[in-house]
């Protein structure tokens, strides 16, 4: 089953007065379970094509279904819903509400659509990664990895089907980008959710179902293979 789906899409953005292509007719259709990496060089559009992937930007042209929904054309109000349930975002700088403790971060999305279940879910995550002991620390007080491995959990609370993570280790060092990874990975798997991966780490892209590398606005199709 095809679990998200983007046809022919293109987008520019307007630099120095001049619309530069940064997507060209980019086409992309990916398994239900499927763990996908995207490569490519710095500014070759891999996080432009995550977020117009994931509603969170739309395209100059194309269209883009999600779970079977077209999202392509929807508006704010109806997005928010399906990019809060089907949709998990990891982000390279973890993006964490900084006025929000670990828990509150996490159980955040699930309370937003009434999960009366929302703390019992977060306690259960944050204990999985092993920070049930920093759960009331607040963002500022976690070190990197363990921000991105509450991230995580904010990003997995309401089970989405499709987890989209741009470099979520860029920031980390090599030992705690490479516990990230598999912790997504453990995850992805008992879930059989989509993993959508934007890393440059080759032993990762080496595990992935199929590689894609972004190059000259268009996606590629790479081996996957050890460094
Ligand atoms: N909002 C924006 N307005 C104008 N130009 C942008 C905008 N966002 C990105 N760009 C440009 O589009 C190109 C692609 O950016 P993008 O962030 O998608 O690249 P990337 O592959 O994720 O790079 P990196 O590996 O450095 O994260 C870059 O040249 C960037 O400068
Ligand atoms: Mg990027």
């Amino acid at each position: 089953m095809i679990i998200l789906e983007a046809q022919h899409l293109s987008h520019s953005y307007r630099i120095g007065g001049r619309d530069i292509r940064i997507l060209d007719d980019v086409s992309l259709a990916v398994e239900a379970g499927e763990f996908l990496v995207i490569q490519g060089a710095s500014g070759s559009g891999k996080s432009t094509l995550l977020s117009l992937l994931s509603g969170l930007d739309k395209p100059g042209s194309g269209r883009i279904r999600i779970d079977g929904r077209d999202i392509t054309d929807l508006g704010e109000d109806d997005l928010a819903p399906i990019r809060n349930t089907a949709i998990g975002f990891v982000f390279q700088a973890y993006h964490l509400v900084p006025a929000l403790t670990a828990i509150e971060n996490v159980m955040f999305p699930a309370e937003l659509r009434g999960d009366p279940a929302a703390a019992e879910k977060a306690a259960a995550l944050v204990n999985r990664v092993g920070l049930a002991d920093r759960r009331d620390n607040f963002p500022h007080q976690l070190s990197g990895g363990e921000k991105q491995r509450i991230a995580i959990c904010r990003a997995l609370i309401n089970a989405p089907a499709v987890i989209f993570a741009d470099e979520p280790t860029g920031n980390l060092d090599s030992a705690s980008g490479q516990a990230i990874l598999t912790l997504l990975r453990e995850f992805q798997r008992e879930r059989g959710a989509t993993l959508v991966l934007v890393t440059h780490n080759p032993e990762i892209a080496a595990t992935a179902d199929r590689v894609l590398k972004l190059v000259d606005g268009r996606l590629r199709h790479e081996l996957p293979h050890a460094a």
